[in-house]
């Protein structure tokens, strides 16, 4: 009922020549799939000329931010239509890394959701707790207000369009996965939670999981109920490695 999804988050990496030796091998290894959704993330500078290179391919491609204003003055930002004419259909926003170095907080994921909804582009929104969070017991009660406040003030539509993206942030980039277990506990709980706001969304919205995914856990994770597609960071980056990802087995 919820079409898999997996997600490459390239982070702050590749050349515009790296994205498209990777993208172009990536085009060739996965030209068969119809079953998952594949969206990878490039960077800003990269995102026209993989656009390019994607064009009548199965692979979607993100923007790992961008600015909820739609044009001014406003140095070095990037506005919902700007990415969109990139050739984007999703972006991530509320990346961990964003919250932690940018000062991103849940009223700002809440103005760049809505903004990146209104310009057609489908929001990838990361919630997750850090390794304090989790050993204080506060994960549930951080991920409801992430969501919360983070997603609040959505239509039906939009609520059910939107991809929301468990990241702990204890897992990212460190080889430490949650568990399929751990993982499955908050993603079944970030869909009840989602579901006291949005009741019929919360059976359509596929989550993700992030934090370390890589082609000998995925299978795992993807067996959780409640596991809708991953987001990688590490495992992207090659061709090879982000293929077993995109192929796991079912
Ligand atoms: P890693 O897969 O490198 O742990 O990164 C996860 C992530 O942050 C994806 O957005």
């Amino acid at each position: 009922m919820r079409k898999p999804l997996m997600a490459g988050n390239w982070k702050m990496n590749k050349t515009v020549e790296e994205a498209i030796s990777v993208v172009k091998a990536l085009k060739r290894s996965i030209s068969d799939v119809t079953d998952v959704d594949v969206l990878i993330c490039p960077t800003f500078t990269t995102l026209y000329a993989v656009n390019n290179e994607l064009k009548g391919s199965n692979i979607d491609i993100g923007a790992q931010n961008l600015f909820w204003e739609t044009k001014g003055a406003f140095t070095g930002e990037i506005s919902p239509a700007m990415v969109k004419d990139a050739g984007c259909s999703y972006v991530l926003i509320g990346h961990s890394e964003r919250r932690q170095y940018f000062g991103e907080t849940d009223e700002t994921v809440n103005k760049k959701t809505k903004a990146a909804l209104a310009a057609g582009l489908i929001p990838v929104v990361c919630v997750g707790e850090t390794l304090k969070e989790r050993e204080e017991n506060v994960t549930f009660k951080v991920i409801e207000k992430q969501l919360k406040e983070g997603l609040a003030g959505l239509t039906a539509e939009q609520a059910a369009s939107v991809v929301i993206a468990y990241e702990p942030v204890w897992a990212i980039g460190t080889g430490k996965t949650a568990s399929p277990d751990q993982a499955q506990e908050v993603h079944a709980f970030a869909r009840k939670a989602y579901g006291e706001m949005y009741v019929d969304a919360s059976q359509k919205v596929r989550i993700l999981y992030g934090g370390s995914v890589n082609p000998t856990n995925v299978s795992e994770l993807m067996k959780q109920p409640d596991i809708d597609g991953g987001l990688a960071g590490g495992a992207s980056l090659q061709a090879e490695s982000f293929t077993k990802l995109v192929k796991y087995s079912k």
